[in-house]
Formats: structure tokens, C-alpha cells, sequence
């Protein structure tokens, strides 16, 4: 069965105190058994996040990660550093990886791939821009994503795999789709792995809904058959409303 997950990605917010001071009130709640809890720091504060949570039920995860093993990548984080930190999954492919650093479909294709030799999780994000919703073509480009991006990974590697459905237009923005919408494109989503893999395989890939989640609007987002959690951006840095949405399930 697959799992419930919210997701805390912090962008290129919080300090080393202001870390440690936001997973300490994290760590003032207690988090539900049906829910797992991941939250990802900036790459400098993973060391530090990791041992802070050690006795701690919540996971820390990357936001990006290189794809080559090692070598003269300046500034990049190759898959065996982030292990080596005690990190076991990373986001792939956000937004604004794609828009702002220039990542391709293909590009996505090696990240992930490098994460499963290092038998690491990806977060694999997707999810189509405003004129594309606009002109009815939000379907296909989320196809495309996931077709040249992800879908060439081997079916028993997919176990490895989980989705982020994160339509640009409400990121960062405080406009949500509304539930209605988000429960259709992941059905469609749910559909494309049936497809490409099998009926077991897409029942048991949690799908994420991320995009202006807040406490408000978590529960009947969440409240949708083939929506399994969140990727939370600004709601993911106030440790009460990240717990909140936690516990919208
Ligand atoms: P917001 O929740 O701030 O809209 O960000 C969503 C997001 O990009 C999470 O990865």
C-alpha cells in the first residue's frame, strides 16, 4: 500500500541556527503513524539537520543532487556525498531547477538513474507552466516529463520512485488548484504509470500534490482518493503550520 508523505522543501531559506531552531519546534510534535515526514534543508546544513533529527521520526532529504559519480563539477553534490551524510532521498527535478539552472528532461533522466545506483530515493517533480494549463495542454507536457525524464527506470526499481505533481502557476504564488484539479491530473498521472508499468506499480507510488499548501487547504487536498501528500514550500518554514499539514490526512 502506498504511503502517506509530506515533504517539507525549504529552498534556499534558513541559516545553520535558523535550521536547528526550526527542527527543534518540529521536534516539540509528536508525528502520526500514517504519515511520513521529510524535510530538506540546503545542502550545507544536511550534516547537521541528519544528527539533529537521529532520535527523531522525520527524514532529511536534498533538494538536488549532481549527476555524475565525482570529478570537476564546481559547486555540484554528487549522490555518494549526500549518503555519506546519512541522506537517503533527494528531489529531482523542481521547477525551479528546470527554469532557473536550465534542467532538461534529459538531464532529469541521469539525476535519477544516479540515485538509484546509490540506492537513493527520488522525489521526482513535474508539472506544467500557466499558458500550458491555459491552452489545455497541461496533459501532455506532463507526459512528456515523465516519459523522458522517468519512465525509462526498470520496474523494480520504481519502488524508489515517488511523484510530485507541481503545477508552476501555484507555486509560490497562494493560488492552489483546487482539489478537483489536482485529483485529475494525478488519476492521469496514476493512469500513465498503469501504462507504462503495471496496475500494482502505480497503485503503490505515492503521488504529492505541491503548490501553495497551507494549513487551510491541506485536508481537502489531501482528502482526494490519488493524493498521498504534499511538497510544501513557504508553509514547510513555520514548524506549526508544517505540523498542521501534517496532520490534515
Ligand atoms: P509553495 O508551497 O511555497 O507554493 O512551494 C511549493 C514548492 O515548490 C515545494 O517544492
Amino acid at each position: 500500500m502506498r504511503r502517506n508523505i509530506v515533504a517539507g522543501n525549504w529552498k534556499m531559506n534558513n541559516d545553520l541556527p535558523q535550521t536547528e531552531a526550526l527542527l527543534q519546534d518540529l521536534k516539540k510534535h509528536v508525528v502520526p503513524d500514517n504519515v511520513s515526514v521529510m524535510v530538506a534543508p540546503t545542502f550545507v546544513n544536511l550534516y547537521h539537520a541528519f544528527e539533529s533529527v537521529r532520535e527523531y521520526s522525520v527524514e532529511v532529504i536534498a533538494q538536488d543532487m549532481h549527476q555524475a559519480k565525482s570529478g570537476a563539477f564546481t559547486g555540484e553534490v554528487s549522490a555518494a556525498m549526500l549518503k555519506s551524510v546519512g541522506v537517503k532521498t533527494t528531489i529531482i527535478g523542481h521547477s525551479e531547477r528546470r527554469a532557473m539552472f536550465w534542467e532538461t528532461n534529459e538531464i532529469l533522466a541521469l539525476k535519477v538513474n544516479a540515485a538509484l545506483e546509490n540506492d537513493m530515493t527520488s522525489v521526482f517533480c513535474f508539472g506544467e507552466e500557466l499558458e500550458d494549463r491555459k491552452s489545455g495542454n497541461h496533459f501532455n507536457i506532463v507526459k512528456e516529463q515523465l516519459e523522458e525524464g522517468l519512465f525509462h527506470v526498470k520496474n523494480d526499481d520504481f519502488k524508489n520512485i515517488i511523484l510530485a505533481y507541481e503545477p508552476v502557476w501555484a507555486i509560490g504564488t497562494g493560488e492552489t488548484a483546487s482539489p478537483e484539479q489536482a485529483q485529475e491530473m494525478h488519476k492521469y498521472v496514476r493512469g500513465l504509470v498503469t501504462d507504462a508499468y503495471t496496475n500494482e506499480i502505480a497503485e503503490n507510488v505515492s503521488i504529492l500534490y505541491g503548490g501553495s499548501v497551507k494549513p487551510a487547504n491541506a485536508k481537502e487536498i489531501f482528502a482526494n482518493p490519488d493524493v498521498d501528500g504534499g511538497l510544501i514550500g513557504g508553509a514547510a518554514l513555520k514548524a506549526e503550520d508544517f505540523m498542521a499539514i501534517v496532520n490534515s490526512f
